[in-house]
């Protein structure tokens, strides 16, 4: 028996939500877990991170499978998986909480569903950390996460009500911003005025997702709770997405903590990602450019 697991990108914070909302993308990461009998733990990676990523127990998505075999007290005979990589690793798409969700129900797929998705969920949370990336994926669409007595709560909000799904372009530099030095660079207090200006702004990013009104999330997707920190620290990044919204875009944001950039259109506009890239360019730095819709799926997991 193979198990077939298939985990989308997301974009955390989308402006104001800092930590707290995301949603997730078309662009899949997909693995194939098969049960081996040699007691090797075999990974075999393509597409990103392919040349970089450990091929062994230490990679990621083995370490996660591995923590599932351990919490439901099940032994590992042996596994290969074989990843197809689509997600740029350190990029601010969520490739970490892929990851980790792609080893967990892979493995919980083989075991035959010891854990609910719900448990899955909870668990990737508590080890990766940022629910704002590991839900969306997860549960795919636009979702809202707290933390509640030390229990995160994650909710998926409606995103479907009279539009089709709105286009995205990723734009993304070839700058090294891992995410702990993205957070290590926040103040750990932030002003009344602050945090009124995010919550304000982040109930409307969420009203103009569900209604698509892309004017609305102009207006709305504005931050003052981590991206004035962040943008400066990533050369090209204030040009850049100045230039998104001069091209056509209606709003423009880091994607989660960076560096990465997504700008929201009606459609794909090739010349939103263009004017980017080329800000980045200027500043020294080559760019990938991502279009991608949004997605309403989750991850998947099949049976082969
Ligand atoms: N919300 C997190 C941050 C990103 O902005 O630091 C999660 O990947």
């Amino acid at each position: 028996m193979k198990i077939h697991v298939e985990v989308p990108a997301t974009t955390a914070n989308l402006g104001p939500g800092f930590d707290a909302i995301g949603l997730a993308l078309n662009l899949w990461n997909e693995a194939e877990f098969t049960c081996t009998n040699d007691s090797n733990i075999r990974v075999t990676v393509s597409g990103e991170g392919e040349e970089t990523l450990p091929q062994n127990a230490e990679n990621a998505i083995a370490q996660a499978a591995l923590q599932i075999y351990d919490l439901a007290e099940k032994s590992c005979p042996g596994l290969h998986i074989q990843c197809l990589n689509r997600i740029p690793l350190g990029s601010g798409m969520g490739s970490s909480s892929a990851a980790m969700l792609t080893g967990m129900l892979g493995a919980n797929g083989l075991l035959g569903n010891p854990f609910t998705d719900e448990e899955i969920l909870k668990l990737a949370i508590e080890t990766e950390g940022h629910p704002d990336n590991v839900a969306p994926a997860m549960l795919g669409g636009l979702v809202a996460s707290i933390l509640h007595k030390e229990r995160v709560i994650s909710m998926r909000l409606p995103t479907k009500a009279n539009h089709g799904p709105i286009h995205t372009t990723v734009v993304l530099p070839d700058f090294d911003f891992p995410t702990q030095q993205a957070r290590a660079i926040l103040p750990k207090e932030v002003k009344r005025i602050d945090a009124v200006y995010n919550i304000s702004r982040a109930v409307l990013v969420t009203e103009a997702l569900r209604t698509g009104d892309l004017a609305l999330l102009g207006i709305a997707m504005k931050d003052s709770l981590h991206q004035p920190q962040r943008l400066p620290l990533i050369p090209g990044a204030i040009a850049a997405l100045e230039a998104g919204k001069k091209a056509g875009a209606a709003a423009v944001a880091l994607s989660g903590a960076g560096p990465s950039l997504i700008a929201f259109s009606p459609k794909e506009e090739p010349a939103i990602g263009a004017a980017m890239q080329a800000e980045f360019n200027s500043a020294g730095l080559d760019a990938r450019i991502f279009e991608l819709s949004t997605s309403y799926e989750g991850a998947e997991v099949t049976i082969v």
